[in-house]
């Protein structure tokens, strides 16, 4: 993957790491429970690569919290099942966690994947999928954590920027990180230029970083 030609039209090349060209990834095909908030660009991207046998895997349940949200046209396109729960109506974060834990039960799901999920979760939720709860953030973690990453770091005058797949632990997008893409930032850059060219890594290591993910945690139970 570290190999493949950069998509950005930009001139330098951007940086997938690990480097997982060439390598055997063996897993036990998935059953993925997608959180997503909004468009759903990382949620189509991952049916991509499940389209294109880059990843094998199957989507259960998509659960969106915000009603009219782009990914539930998207999930009913792929004619993936979609539960909508608006967390407005929920009194607690612990009560929308453990709305979600049955949710994802209910739907098999056995890797749980936050592809633009805006709220923070529990540790109920972290407990129940341990090891196999992951996100995507749009910063080189652990700089930039929380909402706007890309505006923070260029206010704070970075070079490289990108985006990072990572376990999720309680602390806002913390946790083991497993894939990271690195862009670089050019002269001119607004949040929103800057933002498409990291979204188009995002697209290329999210399906890439759970099926290593998948690979790594096969190993330790095999
Ligand atoms: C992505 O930039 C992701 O890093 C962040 O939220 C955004 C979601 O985009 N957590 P999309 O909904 O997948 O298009």
């Amino acid at each position: 993957m570290g190999s493949t030609p950069c998509p950005n039209d930009c001139p330098n090349s951007c940086l997938l790491s690990p480097n997982i060209d060439g390598q055997t990834l063996s897993y036990p095909k998935l059953k993925l429970g997608v959180l997503a908030s909004g468009n759903g660009s990382n949620f189509e991207a991952i049916m991509a690569a499940i389209d294109r046998s880059e990843l094998d895997a199957e989507v259960t349940v998509v659960i969106c919290n915000n009603p009219g949200a782009n990914v539930l046209e998207r999930a009913a396109r792929w004619s993936i099942p979609t539960v909508l729960l608006n967390h407005r109506e929920f009194e607690s974060r612990g009560a929308l966690d453990d709305a979600i834990v049955q949710t994802l039960r209910d739907h098999d799901a056995d890797w749980v994947i936050m592809a633009g999920w805006m709220r923070r979760v529990t540790q109920h939720l972290i407990d129940a999928f341990t090891g196999r709860l992951l996100n995507i953030h749009p910063s080189l973690l652990p700089s930039f954590p929380g909402l706007h990453a890309v505006q923070q770091a260029l206010d704070a005058g970075v070079v490289v920027a990108g985006c990072t797949v990572h376990q999720v632990e309680l602390a806002v997008d913390s946790g083991p990180i497993i894939m990271q893409a690195v862009v670089p930032v050019l002269p001119g850059d607004t949040e929103e230029t800057l933002q498409t060219r990291i979204q188009i890594q995002e697209h290329r290591i999210f399906p890439a970083a759970i099926a290593l993910a998948a690979h790594h945690r096969a190993g330790q139970d095999g």
